[in-house]
């Protein structure tokens, strides 16, 4: 059996990704359960299947994808860097190779924007991913109108993330209704968007974020002119 199924069937893993999700729900998190964990996992191994990666990289990609978010169970902050111990340990009793160990959790103890960076194309990928869940199925059934996360995300009917692998482009297509606004999509997921911009450069790739069609991000590099003071000019002061 590959390490896939292995991690997938894993009675162990099952129960951190549970716990995590009924702590973030005692908090009034959007939903980070299962369905979150298989979201994540199988737009990672997509998005480097199509960029050409193989399908070893592919599926530490899964792996990671699959663990990112098991701290959760132990606390909200640094769950990134908890995920990845839990990750070294298990893989670890289920005998990975150490190197492929290491590649799954530097890109699981990187994937939250507050500590991480994109540090590996599996972590790269992760990032894309993780970042483009926001969809109204994440809301639960606590949905509080008042609470900015539960507005953006039960605005968003539908998300689709693109790999154009010719042109080296990602896009993230949303589509949301007036529930919330882009303005309120940008106060929380900003930089979620340009650790993205950042995961998509490591990936040889531009990221592009649509919002009901219309092209939100700058994906272009801005060139920097330089230009030296010429005889005549003269300064403000
Ligand atoms: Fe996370
Ligand atoms: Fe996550």
């Amino acid at each position: 059996m590959g390490f896939k199924e292995l991690v997938k069937n894993n009675e162990e893993i099952l129960e951190l990704i549970n716990a995590s999700e009924r702590c973030l729900d005692m908090m009034n998190y959007t939903e980070h359960g299962l369905r979150h964990a298989m979201y994540v996992a199988s737009v990672t191994e997509k998005i480097l299947k199509k960029l050409g990666y193989d399908n070893d990289e592919a599926e530490l990609g899964f792996i990671a994808g699959y663990m990112h978010d098991t701290g959760n169970s132990i606390n909200r902050n640094y769950h990134g860097h908890v995920s990845a111990m839990f990750a070294y340990r298990i893989l670890k009793d289920l005998g990975m190779p150490y190197k492929d160990i290491n590649t799954v959790t530097a890109a699981i103890g990187n994937h939250e924007e507050e500590t991480g960076t994109p540090i590996n194309a599996v972590s790269a990928a992760l990032i894309i991913a993780d970042k483009s869940d926001a969809h109204r199925t994440r809301v639960t059934q606590k949905y509080d109108p008042n609470e900015i996360h539960d507005r953006v995300n039960h605005a968003i009917k539908k998300n689709v993330v693109y790999i154009n692998p010719e042109k080296r482009a990602i896009s993230s297509r949303i589509y949301m209704n007036a529930t919330s606004s882009v303005m309120e999509y940008f106060e929380i997921y900003l930089s979620r968007i340009s650790m993205s911009e950042k995961a998509a450069k490591l990936l040889d790739c531009t990221f592009k974020l649509f919002i009901n069609d219309v092209l939100i991000n700058s994906p272009k590099e801005i060139k920097r002119i330089v230009t030296m003071p010429e005889k005549g000019d003269n300064p403000l002061d």
